[in-house]
């Protein structure tokens, strides 16, 4: 069913928690291997809107489809990382403001020059680098749904798994649009499918991390996604991307897991 942005700008909100039993983390409080998961999570989230400035350089801004959705989705995703903030509030770890610019000033150079980059590369690609921005974006929402969906299996405790579950429901209409976007981007031509599955092969790299510390990075990825079925959530996102348009074969999300060693079992 095509994604009707219109439907979305309506329905959009905020994530719901206010009717959850969050004082049961401190009745039973989180493990500290989940708490540093969420922590990532929380901050990967939080910085949505900078990565929404580097698209807003690129073609994608001239398509109102794609910036009306984005609007909403950049405050859904806002809203996503106040929750988990919350989470972690309720273990004594504040992921206020002070933090979020911490988090930011953290990345240094490289947050500098990412808007100059994909100025430049969008000027080489034209109208084919939104093909390439949807695909990459279906792949992020695919595997922020597997991960969501992990870590509320594996961490034990009722109240994150519903949180999680409420947020990998929003994540799925996400999805929904990039993907929607990406099939129809991708399908016009042999250019836009080239250039996109160049950049997912070639540049790739797990939700976060180009943002997060490479040990932040390992620590989710071999506690989220570690076995069977981590293993299984990971190739079921890359058989979800090998439908796209001229993407058939692409293992992009397993491979990280293995580059990695992530345990398969
Ligand atoms: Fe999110
Ligand atoms: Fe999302």
């Amino acid at each position: 069913m095509p994604f009707d942005t219109e439907d979305y700008k309506l329905r959009s909100k905020p994530v719901q928690y206010s009717d959850l039993d969050f004082e049961a983390f401190e009745r039973e409080p989180l493990s500290p291997e989940t708490l540093r998961s969420v922590q990532y999570m929380c901050d990967v989230e939080y910085h949505t809107v900078c990565y929404l400035r580097d698209m807003l350089v690129t073609p994608s801004h001239r398509d109102a489809d794609v910036t009306t959705f984005m609007t909403m989705w950049n405050m859904e995703e806002f809203w996503h990382g106040a929750a988990l903030a919350e989470v972690l509030k309720r273990h004594g770890i504040q992921a206020d403001y002070g933090h979020i610019r911490f988090v930011r000033k953290r990345v240094g150079w490289k947050d500098k020059l990412d808007p100059i980059k994909h100025t430049l590369l969008a000027n080489f690609a034209g109208q084919d680098y939104v093909a390439v921005h949807m695909a990459w974006g279906a792949v992020n929402e695919w595997s922020a749904i597997a991960a969501y969906n992990r870590l509320a299996d594996i961490a034990g405790h009722s109240v994150l798994a519903q949180l999680l579950r409420r947020i990998a429901k929003q994540e799925t209409r996400h999805v929904a649009f990039y993907a929607t976007q990406a099939r129809k981007r991708l399908a016009i031509g042999r250019k836009a499918q080239k250039l996109a599955r160049f950049a997912l092969e070639r540049f790739w790299g797990p939700v976060g991390s180009g943002l997060m510390p490479e040990p932040e990075v390992r620590h989710v990825l071999r506690y989220v996604m570690r076995g069977e079925a981590g293993y299984a959530a990971a190739r079921k996102v890359d058989e979800s991307i090998a439908r796209l348009p001229g993407m058939a074969g692409l293992k992009i999300v397993e491979r990280s897991l293995i580059a990695r060693d992530v345990p398969a079992t």
